[in-house]
C-alpha cells in the first residue's frame, strides 16, 4: 500500500444512494432504470445519438469491430503505444492489428504512419486517445475517408476529452469508452458502445445480448456474447456522471500543478496538444534517459508514492513477435515514460511532495 496511490475513485456523491435502490427494489442485473438512465445521460454528455452500456471497455472494443463486420482476413490498423486490450479486441474477431508508431509532441498514433500501413486488407483504425490526450482526428478521418475505411475511436481514457470542444468519440463511425476502477468516471468494471450510426448500435446490442432475436424469447439468430452491464454499475455511473465536471476540472489543474511544479528540471510533462481539451486521464512525465525511470520509480516508491510505467509497446509482446519490427518513437516514449499520481481527490500538499521528490532524486542523481 503507497500513501499516495496512482488512483483512487471518488464515490462520495449520489453512489451509495443509487445503489441502494438498486438493492432495495431488486433490480441488480442487467435490468432496470439507470442502465438506460446512464446511457442516456452518457450520450447526451459526449454529443452521439446512441450509447449502448457494455460490462468493460475491451469487450466495448470486440462489439464495436463486430457491429462494422470486421473479422477474418481484415487487417485494422493500431498504435503499438496502447494498452493491451486494444490490441486484444482486434485479435478476438479474428482480424490481423497492424501496428503503426506514435507522434513525438502528443505520444498519439501517428497519421503518417499510418498511411504507410495500408494495403488492399486494412480494413479499419483504431485510434486510441492516450492518457487523455486527443489523437489528431482531423487527419485520420481524411485518410479514412480517402481509402474507404471505418474508424473505431478507443476512447477509454479520453472520458472529457475535446477537440475544438467536440468530445472524442464523436468523430469516427463507432466508439467505446471503459469506466474501470481508475478511469476519469467509473462503474467498478463498465464500459460504453456510442455512435450517432443507430444501425451500428443496434448490431451492439443484438450481441450483447446472447445475439437474441427481436421478436421471438429464446430465440437467437447469431452467436451472440454476454456482455450486458447491470443496474448497480449503471447506478454508479450515473451518479459519477453527475460529477464529471469537477473531477476533469481538478485532474487539469493536477496537470498545470505537476508543470508548475516541475518546471525547469530534466523532465517532459505531457503537453496538451494544440485546438484540444487533454481530460488528463494520467499525467505523466518522460525522464531524460530511459536508465533513469525505475531509479526514479524505486525512489518515489521509497517515499509513498505509486507511479505506472507507460505502456510497453505491444509489438513487442511475445504473441506479436512474428510481426516485430521497430517502432522508434513509441519504444523511446514507452521506455523514459511514468504515469504519476492522477486522482482528483489529490491535495496540493501532496502534489507538492510527488514533485519535491522527483526534484530530490534529479538533484542527487544527475
Ligand atoms: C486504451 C484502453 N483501451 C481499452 C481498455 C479496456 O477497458 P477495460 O479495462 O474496461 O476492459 C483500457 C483500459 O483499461 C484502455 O486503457
Amino acid at each position: 500500500m503507497f500513501d499516495i496511490p496512482v488512483y483512487r475513485p471518488d464515490l462520495g456523491g449520489n453512489e451509495k444512494k443509487y445503489v441502494n435502490e438498486c438493492l432495495d427494489t431488486s433490480w441488480i442485473s442487467s435490468r432496470g432504470r439507470f442502465v438506460n438512465d446512464f446511457e442516456t445521460s452518457f450520450a447526451s454528455r459526449v454529443g452521439v445519438k446512441h450509447a449502448a452500456s457494455v460490462c468493460n471497455g475491451t469487450v466495448a472494443l470486440h462489439l464495436a469491430l463486430m457491429a462494422l463486420g470486421i473479422g477474418p482476413g481484415d487487417e485494422v490498423i493500431v498504435p503499438t503505444l496502447t494498452y493491451i486490450a486494444s490490441v486484444n479486441a482486434i485479435t478476438y474477431t479474428g482480424a490481423t492489428p497492424v501496428f503503426v508508431d506514435s507522434e513525438r509532441a502528443t505520444w498519439q498514433v501517428d497519421p503518417d504512419d499510418i498511411r504507410r500501413h495500408i494495403t488492399p486488407r486494412t480494413r479499419a483504425i483504431m485510434p486510441v486517445h492516450l492518457y487523455g490526450q486527443a489523437c489528431d482526428m482531423d487527419a485520420i478521418m481524411a485518410i479514412a475517408q480517402e481509402h474507404r475505411l471505418f474508424v473505431v475511436e478507443d476512447c477509454a481514457e479520453a472520458f472529457g476529452t475535446l477537440i475544438r470542444e467536440r468530445h472524442v468519440g464523436t468523430f469516427g463511425d463507432i466508439s467505446t469508452f471503459s469506466f474501470f476502477g481508475n478511469k476519469t468516471i467509473t462503474t467498478g468494471e463498465g464500459g460504453m458502445v456510442v455512435s450517432d450510426d443507430k444501425t451500428l448500435i443496434e448490431r451492439a446490442r443484438h450481441l450483447k445480448g446472447q445475439g437474441l432475436a427481436a421478436h421471438r424469447e429464446y430465440w437467437h439468430d447469431v452467436v451472440g456474447y454476454n456482455y450486458r452491464m447491470t443496474n448497480i454499475e449503471a447506478a454508479i455511473g450515473l451518479a459519477q456522471l453527475e460529477r464529471a465536471d469537477s473531477f476533469i476540472a481538478r485532474k487539469r489543474a493536477l496537470a498545470a500543478g505537476y508543470k508548475e511544479r516541475l518546471k525547469g528540471l530534466s523532465v517532459e510533462v505531457h503537453a496538451e496538444a494544440p485546438g484540444t481539451v487533454h481530460s488528463y486521464w494520467m499525467c505523466s512525465i518522460l525522464v531524460a534517459r530511459a536508465e533513469q525511470r525505475e531509479p526514479l520509480r524505486a525512489h518515489l516508491a521509497r517515499a509513498g508514492i505509486e507511479t505506472r510505467p507507460l505502456f510497453y509497446p505491444v509489438h513487442t509482446m511475445p504473441m506479436h513477435s512474428r510481426s516485430f519490427r521497430r517502432h522508434p518513437i513509441a519504444e523511446d516514449l514507452a521506455w523514459r515514460g511514468i504515469n504519476l499520481p492522477s486522482w482528483p481527490g489529490l491535495t496540493d500538499e501532496q502534489l507538492d511532495t510527488i514533485c519535491m521528490q522527483i526534484a530530490r532524486f534529479l538533484e542527487e542523481r544527475t
